[in-house]
C-alpha cells in the first residue's frame, strides 16, 4: 500500500471545520482504492501566533519540504492586524515553494443555484489560471513623507533577488507599491495555461490584463502571451481587459474555457468566479509547482463570524482535496489516486444533485459535518 505524507494547516476561523470534513472525505476515497495518507498537522495561524509570536520558521519550511503536498484551510483573524498572517503564512508558503500556478476551476455543479439568470451547469465550467508569485505581490513598496532613499528587493517569483534603488522626494505623505513581472514568470504561467487547455481538450485561452493603462507590467505580460500562443495554433486566443472580464463572466460565462491572469487580477476575478458557481463555499484552488510541492485550499478565507458554528460549507475544501489527489496522481503517475479523485467528484455531484443535504449558504440548515458525512456515504455506495 502506497502511503503519502500530507501536511495539514487548518488555520483560523472556519478553517478547522471545513478541513476536518475534507480529511474525512479524502480518507474515505483513498481507502477505497487501497491507498493511505499520513496526515501531519501543523498549528500555524492566529492562536499559535498570539501565544508564541511565531508565524512560519525556516525549520518548519524545511520539514514541509519532505511532504508530498500541503492541505490548507484559511488564515486571518480579527485580533491580528491584516497582512501579518496572510503574508507571514499563506504567501510565505506559496513563495517558498515557488507555487507559481494558482489553478481555480469555476464549475457549477447540477443542483447548485447560481445567481445568474438562465445559466445552467453547461454554461459555467471554466478554469482560471492565476499567476501566483509576481505582480503586485512581490513585496516592493514603502511609505514616504520626507526625502529618503532605500534599496528594495523583489521577494518572490522569477525576478526574486532583483534590487530596486528608490529615491523619493515626496511633496506630501504617500505610499507606493511596485508591481514586477518577469519575462520568465509570464512565460511559465502562460505556457501552463496553454498546456492545460490542450490536456483538458478546451478550445480557447483568454488573456486578462490591463495593458491599456499599466503598459509596462501588462505590456510585457501581453507580449509574452502573444509569443507563447503562437506555439499553439489549434487553440483559440482571446483578450479581455480585467474590468471587462468581470462583466463578461456575468453576461456570457459560457464563452470561457481557460482564463490566464496576473496575480492580483486573478485574485479578484476568482471571487466573482466563485459567486457564479454558487458561492465561496464551492470554490477550490490549487497552488501548484509542477516540479515541487503544491498546496491545496478553498479560495475563501476564514469567515471569522462563522467560526465554531459549524455552518460553513465544506465543499470548497473537499474539492480542493480532490484537486490534491489529481496532482499527486499526476506527479507520481498513480492511477489509483486519479481514481480516488474521481470518486470524490462523483460523490459531490450525487449529493448536490439530490439536494437533501444543504448547508446554510445553500438555503438549508445542515451542519458542516452533515455535508461531509453525506459525501462519505455517497463514496461508500460508489
Ligand atoms: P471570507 O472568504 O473569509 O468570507 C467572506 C464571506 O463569504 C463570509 O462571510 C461568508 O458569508 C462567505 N463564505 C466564505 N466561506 C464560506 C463557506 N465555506 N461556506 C459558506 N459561506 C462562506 O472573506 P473575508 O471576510 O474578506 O476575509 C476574512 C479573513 O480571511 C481575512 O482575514 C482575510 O485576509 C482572510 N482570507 C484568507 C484567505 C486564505 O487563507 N486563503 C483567503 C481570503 C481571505
Ligand atoms: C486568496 C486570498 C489571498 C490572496 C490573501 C489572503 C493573501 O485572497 O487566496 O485568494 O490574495 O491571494
Ligand atoms: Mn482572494
Amino acid at each position: 500500500m502506497t502511503r503519502y505524507k500530507v501536511a495539514v494547516i487548518a488555520g483560523d476561523g472556519i478553517g478547522p471545520e471545513v478541513i476536518g470534513e475534507g480529511v474525512k472525505v479524502i480518507n474515505a476515497a483513498i481507502e477505497k482504492v487501497n491507498l493511505s495518507i499520513e496526515w501531519c498537522r501543523y498549528p500555524f495561524g492566529a492562536d499559535h501566533y498570539l501565544s508564541t509570536g511565531e508565524l512560519l520558521t525556516e525549520h518548519h519550511l524545511k520539514e514541509l519540504k519532505e511532504k508530498d503536498a500541503i492541505y490548507f484551510g484559511a488564515i486571518g483573524d480579527p485580533r491580528v492586524k491584516p497582512g501579518i498572517l496572510e503574508k507571514g503564512i499563506l504567501l510565505k508558503l506559496r513563495f517558498y515553494f515557488d507555487q507559481y500556478v494558482n489553478l481555480r476551476p469555476v464549475k457549477l455543479y447540477p443542483g447548485v443555484e447560481t445567481p445568474l439568470k438562465n445559466k445552467r451547469p453547461e454554461d459555467i465550467d471554466f478554469y482560471v489560471v492565476r499567476e501566483n508569485t509576481e505582480d503586485f505581490y512581490v513585496g516592493l513598496g514603502g511609505r514616504a513623507s520626507a526625502p529618503t532613499s532605500k534599496m528594495l528587493e523583489v521577494k518572490s517569483g522569477c525576478a526574486k533577488g532583483s534590487k530596486y534603488a528608490i529615491g523619493v522626494s515626496p511633496t506630501c505623505e504617500q505610499a507606493f507599491q511596485i508591481g514586477v513581472v518577469s519575462r520568465e514568470g509570464c512565460r511559465r504561467i502562460i505556457k501552463f495555461a496553454f498546456e492545460f487547455a490542450v490536456k483538458k481538450n478546451r478550445k480557447s485561452v483568454t488573456c486578462v490584463d490591463k495593458a491599456n493603462v499599466l503598459t509596462e507590467v501588462y505590456g510585457l505580460w501581453r507580449e509574452v502571451f502573444e509569443e507563447v500562443s503562437r506555439e499553439y495554433p489549434t487553440i483559440e486566443k482571446n483578450y479581455a481587459f480585467v474590468d471587462a472580464i468581470t462583466m463578461w463572466f456575468v453576461k456570457n460565462p459560457e464563452n470561457y474555457d481557460v482564463v490566464v491572469a496576473p496575480n492580483m487580477f486573478g485574485d479578484i476575478i476568482t471571487d466573482l468566479g466563485a459567486m457564479i458557481q454558487g458561492g465561496l463555499g464551492f470554490a477550490a484552488g490549487g497552488n501548484i509547482n509542477p516540479e515541487g510541492i503544491s498546496m491545496f485550499e478553498p479560495i475563501h478565507g476564514s469567515a471569522p463570524k462563522y467560526k465554531g458554528l459549524n455552518v460553513a460549507n465544506p465543499i470548497a475544501s473537499i474539492l480542493a482535496g480532490m484537486m490534491m489527489l489529481e496532482e499527486l496522481g499526476r506527479k507520481h503517475s498513480d492511477s489509483d489516486m486519479f481514481e480516488a479523485a474521481k470518486l470524490i467528484d462523483k460523490a459531490v455531484e450525487i449529493v448536490l444533485k439530490e439536494g437533501k443535504v444543504r448547508t446554510r449558504d445553500m438555503g438549508g440548515s445542515n451542519k458542516t459535518y452533515e455535508m461531509g458525512d453525506a459525501i462519505v456515504e455517497a463514496i461508500s455506495k460508489l
